[in-house]
């Protein structure tokens, strides 16, 4: 990569607009997100300088090659290997940017390792892999281990587990908490590494789906706060004939546009005129800004053409093309694939007509519409630009929870059932965290140790305005031959 990294922005582009949604509350923050309608400006200076190396790559990327997708961007500040946000940190914590539910505390994990031991005990007890999608600290596959390590047969039934992790650095930290001393090795094919769990587990780690082996192994997977992670794409709908303005709305022709990324000196009037939106807190720059002093900056932009994705996915499914000019939505069509691939994972193959297995995503985001605009920068456990300094926050959106059911139903509609979303709280309350909290606070000693349990089972479950409990929503694949898993409905 060539890089130069001569000089700095200002930071105009925090000052336009804070949006504020509900589900900053669980990653306790604000929210700026910002959009502009111009379409496709060329960057006004020769050489594009940006506040970081990645910066300055992706500026000079957009001045040869043009505006880029935004899941193109997004894949480059999350997991660039010179500068993407996950690559070289530690993100957890009080002390990195955000907190999640594995991290609040283990009964988050305990409770996902007992559901998919409900799954395996109603299916046929095969022989199975376990699976986890983004494993953070690997703090969630601890609790699992652990919790299922009293159900004996269970626990023998696990011959191995496979970790789906891009960084490098969040996969040491995994191998040493999972597996303490015993090395870490790297197998002849060179994205995949081997050691043994502190329990004689053999675990891999894999940076892609396609590194776990599809073969006669029942598969329990689990992803937390994974899919909210990865790239997406934004569509909007225009209007093609804008000389045309006096004609009526349904009169008029319109066409997809997707939503890319420019480099380029911000249209402050533009912008102030169209970020004002339903549900919107608007807070006017405090910085005085003229375009013959502005800076570039990464924005988002309606693409002046239709690119080949804007001519394909709208059309992909009436729920996107029925929308009405106007409207915008997103896509992440890398979850639709893994969610397609890995349905495959849980039914029988002809290796093992009783193999199964059982898949369980939990994350944020609508129940049962399209998201809209959601893409946030997290930093500092706050919402920040998520176009200023790539790399240096972390890029999240909404999960369109129906488009997984949609893409896990798709040619596996006959062989899986899907579950949910269901509201994280209930979901928990269901697999019995009230009991546990009570059992794990009579452990502690001490007033402190008692609070803190109460504490984190308040703040996983509870419901009200923008908590966790409620924003945090948990959805179940089985095999359809299955009955209604607990959680959504069944008994164990
Ligand atoms: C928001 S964190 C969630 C971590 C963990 N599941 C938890 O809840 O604490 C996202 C995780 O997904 C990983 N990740 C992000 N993009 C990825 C990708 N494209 N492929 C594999 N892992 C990815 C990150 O490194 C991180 O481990």
């Amino acid at each position: 990569m060539s890089v130069r990294l001569t000089g700095n922005f200002t930071r105009l582009q925090s000052s336009y607009v804070t949006r504020l949604f509900p589900y900053q509350f669980s990653r306790f923050g604000f929210q700026i997100a910002r959009q502009s309608t111009v379409s496709n400006p060329q960057p006004q200076n020769d050489k594009p300088i940006a506040e970081n190396e990645l910066g300055t790559f992706l500026a000079e990327t957009i001045k040869a090659k043009g505006p880029l997708s935004l899941a193109v961007f997004m894949r480059q500040c999350l997991t660039n290997p010179h500068g993407g946000y996950y690559i070289n940190k530690d993100p957890f914590g009080m002390g990195g940017d955000f907190v999640t539910s594995p991290e609040i505390s283990q009964m988050f994990g305990e409770l996902v390792g007992i559901w998919h031991l409900a799954q395996w005990m109603q299916q046929h007890r095969q022989p199975c892999r376990l699976v986890e999608l983004g494993p953070g600290r690997g703090t969630l596959m601890s609790d699992v281990l652990r919790s299922s390590k009293p159900f004996r047969p269970f626990a023998n039934a696990i011959k191995e587990i496979y970790m789906v992790e891009a960084s490098p650095t969040l996969r040491g930290m995994q191998h040493k908490k999972l597996c303490g001393s015993t090395p870490l090795e790297q197998v002849s094919d060179k994205s995949l590494w081997k050691s043994v769990t502190n329990y004689g587990i053999p675990i891999y780690w894999t940076e892609d789906i396609r590194g776990i082996p599809n073969d006669g192994l029942s598969n329990f997977i689990t992803a937390h706060e994974f899919f909210d992670a990865l790239p997406i794409l934004q569509f909007e709908k225009v209007l093609d004939d804008p000389g045309a303005s006096s004609m009526l709305v349904k009169d008029r022709q319109s066409s997809w546009r997707e939503m890319v990324v420019d480099y380029m000196v911000p249209d402050v009037k533009s912008q102030e005129s169209q970020i004002i939106l339903p549900n919107t807190t608007v807070i006017k720059s405090t910085e005085k800004s003229s375009t013959a002093d502005a800076k570039p900056v990464f924005q988002l932009v309606t693409s002046k053409i239709a690119s080949a994705a804007a001519r394909i996915i709208p059309k992909s499914h009436p729920r996107y093309e029925s929308l009405p000019p106007g409207s915008k939505f997103e896509v992440c069509p890398e979850a639709w694939d893994i969610t397609e691939k890995l349905t495959s994972y849980i039914v029988p193959n002809e290796i093992n007509p009783k193999r199964g297995g059982a898949m369980l995503f939990v994350d944020y985001g609508p129940a049962d519409t399209i998201p809209i605009n959601t893409l946030r920068g997290i930093k500092d456990h706050k919402f920040v630009n998520p176009f200023e300094n790539p790399g240096e926050c972390d890029l999240s959106t909404d999960v369109d929870f129906q488009a997984l059911k949609i893409a896990a139903t798709r040619h596996h509609g006959d062989h899986v059932a899907v579950y949910g979303p269901a509201e994280q709280g209930d979901w928990l309350h269901t697999m019995g965290i009230g009991a546990r909290a009570t059992v794990l606070a009579q452990g502690q000693h001490t007033p402190e140790g008692k609070k803190r349990v109460e504490d984190a089972y308040n703040r996983l479950t509870e419901k009200s305005g923008g908590a966790m409990g409620r924003l945090y929503k948990v959805m179940g694949i089985v095999p359809k031959s299955q009955p209604i898993p607990v959680g959504f409905g069944g008994d164990i």
